[in-house]
């Protein structure tokens, strides 16, 4: 019986770098940052401040685990098309929520949208914890936990910030149209008086090269065949 990540030790889930803990502790952080956001008391300002977090949490969360992990589940799993499917289509509801948002700053719906797109998060986020992530525990030992942890973190690092609804859900259309987008995400992220914006660039830069590459390697990954846990061959890609 699936049991989900929520309720299990972080022993249990392959040690603070696999793939289970770090996707818990975004969870985690994305649910703090909605609460905020939905607890008020603050100033436009600052609400604004935490609705571009979460936009960007989410976004460069969704593009990392479109990239590196559902493919892996399509191959392992049976039902990977569906469980993998239903996920996809709640991301591209909650990216076409907030791209709706970005593009009606004065629409008096805009908050109405906003509390849609958080409870899509949330359900996202317990179809996850309750049903996917469970399957890669179930399927892999901690040691390669970890590397599709790495590997879902090095394109997590580097992925787009905002919403393209027009950009696959899926590799390598995703990475080969999210990749261009990524970089220039980045620099609109880029705030006067947040660091020196050349280095910041160069940082942008050299990142998306990092997600073309972790991309590369992961689609690579996905299609070569699965063997039984804790035996597969140390290998230089990262799952
Ligand atoms: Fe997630
Ligand atoms: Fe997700």
């Amino acid at each position: 019986m699936t049991v989900s990540i929520t309720v299990q030790e972080p022993a249990q889930l392959g040690g603070s770098a696999s793939i289970l803990m770090r996707q818990r502790r975004d969870h985690a952080r994305l649910d703090a940052l909605m609460n905020r956001w939905q607890a008020g008391g603050v100033t436009d300002d600052e609400l604004d401040a935490l609705w571009q977090d979460i936009v960007q949490l989410v976004f460069s969360h969704a593009f990392a685990e479109e990239t590196v992990l559902w493919p892996v589940l399509r191959r392992t799993e049976a039902d990977g098309e569906e469980l993998t499917g239903r996920v996809e289509a709640e991301h591209q509801a909650i990216n076409d929520l907030i791209a709706q948002v970005g593009k009606s700053p004065d629409d008096p719906r805009r908050t109405e949208w906003i509390q849609q797109a958080f409870a899509l998060i949330r359900e996202d986020i317990r179809d996850e914890e309750d049903e996917l992530l469970p399957r890669l525990r179930e399927r892999f030992g901690d040691r390669r936990l970890r590397r599709i942890g790495a590997a879902w973190e090095a394109v997590r690092a580097t992925a787009p910030t905002r919403p393209h609804p027009g950009v696959p859900r899926r590799p390598p259309g995703n990475a080969l149209r999210g990749v261009p987008l990524s970089v220039f995400d980045r620099l609109r992220d880029l705030a006067p008086g947040s660091g020196p914006a050349a280095r910041r660039a160069a940082l942008v830069v050299c990142g998306a090269a990092g997600v073309a590459g972790a991309a590369a390697l992961m689609i690579r990954a996905a299609r070569r065949p699965e063997h039984a846990r804790g035996r597969h061959p140390r290998r230089p890609t990262c799952a």
